[in-house]
């Protein structure tokens, strides 16, 4: 049997839930990786097979999915600390490093996977890279929409050497700007050669005012599982 890349994703995701235990206060991830986390969380409270579960979504989507599916939701506010987070990755290197925010909730993403004892990521291997940034996809930046265009701008210089292009986060016929969950902007930054050190790309990027967060989750992921054809694998720090 051929599994797609969604069945995929399924699988990772169930193994996932499997960490979760009654009582938990848990981060719920975004994208359609963590959806099937979220769906499967959902069916095991209605079959009373979890208890007492407090759910901090991870964007305003999620918030709906989680309760559509009956799980009772929270903040970080009133749940500054949090058992464990199930989310999507669009990279993983081999240092259980990510990228994340394809999707466009990177921020909300970033300040509840923070705040967990356990962040447990769910990927199919296509996710899988040797450098975070260095297969020509996309490293999302949420910059505020004020003079964006000079962010973009001076986001691109930083990485002149790596060959960095940004560019806008777009949707629609019109291209109107994608808007995040917090009204900003994202800048997609895209690099031809490697970026380096990441602690020292992370540090910089975050310097420049206008930036609000980007999507390099260094050293956060705690577990990573990976389904592939040939079965899942379990990755710790
Ligand atoms: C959302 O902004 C992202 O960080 C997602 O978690 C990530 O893009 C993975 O999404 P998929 O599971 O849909 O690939």
């Amino acid at each position: 049997v051929i599994l797609t890349q969604d069945e995929l994703k399924k699988i990772a995701a169930y193994k996932a839930v499997e960490y979760v235990e009654s009582g938990m206060v848990l981060g719920l991830g975004t994208g359609s990786t963590a959806k099937h986390a979220v769906d499967r969380i959902g069916e095991l409270l209605h079959q009373g097979k979890l208890q007492n579960i407090v759910g901090i979504p991870t964007s305003k989507k999620t918030h709906e999915q989680a309760l559509s599916v009956g799980i009772p939701l929270s903040d970080l506010d009133s749940h500054p600390v949090l058992d464990l987070a199930i989310d999507g990755a669009d990279e993983v290197d081999p240092q259980l490093n990510l990228v994340k925010g394809r999707g466009g909730s990177l921020l909300r993403e970033k300040m509840v996977e923070g705040a967990c004892r356990k962040f447990v990521v769910i990927v199919d291997e296509s996710k899988l890279v040797k450098h975070l940034g260095g297969s020509g996809l996309a490293m999302p930046v949420e910059i505020v929409p004020f003079c964006w265009k000079f962010t973009a701008k001076r986001l691109q210089d930083l990485f002149e050497d790596a060959g960095c292009v940004g560019k806008l986060r777009t949707f629609g016929e019109n291209g109107e700007p994608f808007v995040t969950d917090n009204g900003n902007y994202i800048v997609d930054l895209y690099f031809k050669k490697d970026i380096g050190d990441l602690k020292a790309a992370s540090d910089t990027i975050l310097q420049l005012a206008g930036v609000v967060e980007h999507g390099m989750f260094l050293d956060m992921a705690t577990t990573v599982i990976v389904a592939s054809e040939l079965g899942i694998t379990v990755k710790n720090k």
